[in-house]
């Protein structure tokens, strides 16, 4: 019989998150952030966020399991993100997931953590694949064409900063804190998009590729430019609508190009507001997934093992895949995960 009730644990950067689901329902969901230990730093420090992640994760468990209402013994298989990410942080979960599962005799399976960034769009129901997904997060900006659960292929990616990276790079230049993107949006409210207008970029290109660090760079000059008195409201929503028409003139282009009108938003950014009423309005169809599992979470590294197992694609010798830094999603393109 396959298991039905997994538990994911995703600990690529700085979140610890635990989440349960049982037949694909998410039944908790627990993230313990590490924002404020960081914050003074104005970026990760990975080492600090390994000793967290080790703190914590006992407490991130049992309160996972209460949130479900159930006990270890009930728990069926277990998953865990094993990169790309931080390394050392990758290693505490995917140590703690594996010694969990070997210790209570269960399966254990290794998850992409961007194979969960599009799971985690499954929360809501199924998805059906060809579908194309953009992922925009604080560590990647790619475009992906989904043939099949599991089968991605790259159209494209940022060239240099991710679309998050360059959200939270300007909410600093503006002095709204770190991580900064979720600020940065609020305060777009209430600017107008119009105010300033910004290059964008990549325009010409015949790829389906993304670029952020000149449009950060246009925003420094403007802010250097302005002075004291700067209409921060202004400059974050014109900033925020050209990131945003950015990343839905590629997703336009490759659908044209591609011949699919299936689109799955995934990755922190996807927590946007702007993002999600655009995309929403094109005539497509067009999944997000639930705001609480747009940024990292454990929720939806135990979706994508749901749909894994459920497709009877699990992973051969799971107990040697090892963390991975860098591990670019198509190296997983295969049911078993051959040459990891
Ligand atoms: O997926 P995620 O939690 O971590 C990575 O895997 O990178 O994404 C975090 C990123 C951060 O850069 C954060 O600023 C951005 O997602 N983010 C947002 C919003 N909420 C989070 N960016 C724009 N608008 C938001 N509402
Ligand atoms: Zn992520």
């Amino acid at each position: 019989m396959k298991p039905s009730i997994i538990l994911g644990i995703d600990t690529s950067c700085d979140d610890t998150g635990i989440g349960i689901v049982k037949d694909g329902q998410v039944l908790a969901n627990v993230v313990a952030s590490q924002t404020a230990l960081h914050a003074s730093f104005g970026g990760v420090m990975p080492e600090q966020a390994s000793r967290e992640h080790l703190k914590v994760i006992d407490e991130v468990l049992e309160r996972a399991l209460g949130e479900a209402g159930l006990e270890l013994p009930q728990i069926q298989a277990i998953a865990a993100t094993f990169g790309p990410g931080l390394i050392g942080t990758l290693l505490i979960g995917l140590c703690y997931g594996k010694s969990l599962a070997w210790s209570q005799g269960l399966p254990f399976i290794p998850i992409h953590h961007l194979e969960g960034h599009i799971a985690s769009c499954l929360a809501e129901g199924d998805i059906q694949p060809p579908f194309l997904c953009l992922i925009a997060s604080g560590g990647h900006t790619s475009l992906f064409e989904v043939s099949a659960w599991g089968h991605y292929k790259e159209l494209g990616r940022s060239l240099d900063d991710a679309a998050g990276e360059a959200f939270d790079k300007v909410a600093r230049l503006l002095g709204l804190g770190y991580p900064g993107g979720s600020a940065l949006s609020k305060l777009a409210q209430q600017g107008d998009p119009k105010a300033f207008m910004f290059t964008r970029p990549l325009r010409q290109q015949k790829g389906f590729n993304f670029s952020f660090s000149g449009l950060k760079t246009a925003v420094a000059t403007l802010v250097a430019s302005l002075g004291d008195n700067l209409p921060k409201a202004d400059i974050a929503a014109s900033f925020e609508y050209t990131v945003v028409d950015a990343l839905l003139h590629v997703c336009q282009k490759a659908s044209k190009k591609r011949g699919i009108n299936k689109l799955v938003i995934a990755g922190g950014v996807a927590a946007n507001r702007l993002l999600r009423e655009k995309a929403l309005a094109l005539p497509w169809q067009v999944y997000f997934p639930p705001l609480k599992l747009a940024t990292d979470n454990g929720a939806m590294i135990a979706l994508a093992a749901y749909k894994r197992l459920k497709l009877g694609e699990g992973v051969n010798n799971p107990w040697q895949i090892d963390a991975r830094a860098y591990l670019p999603l198509e190296a997983i393109t295969h049911e078993s995960y051959p040459s990891i």
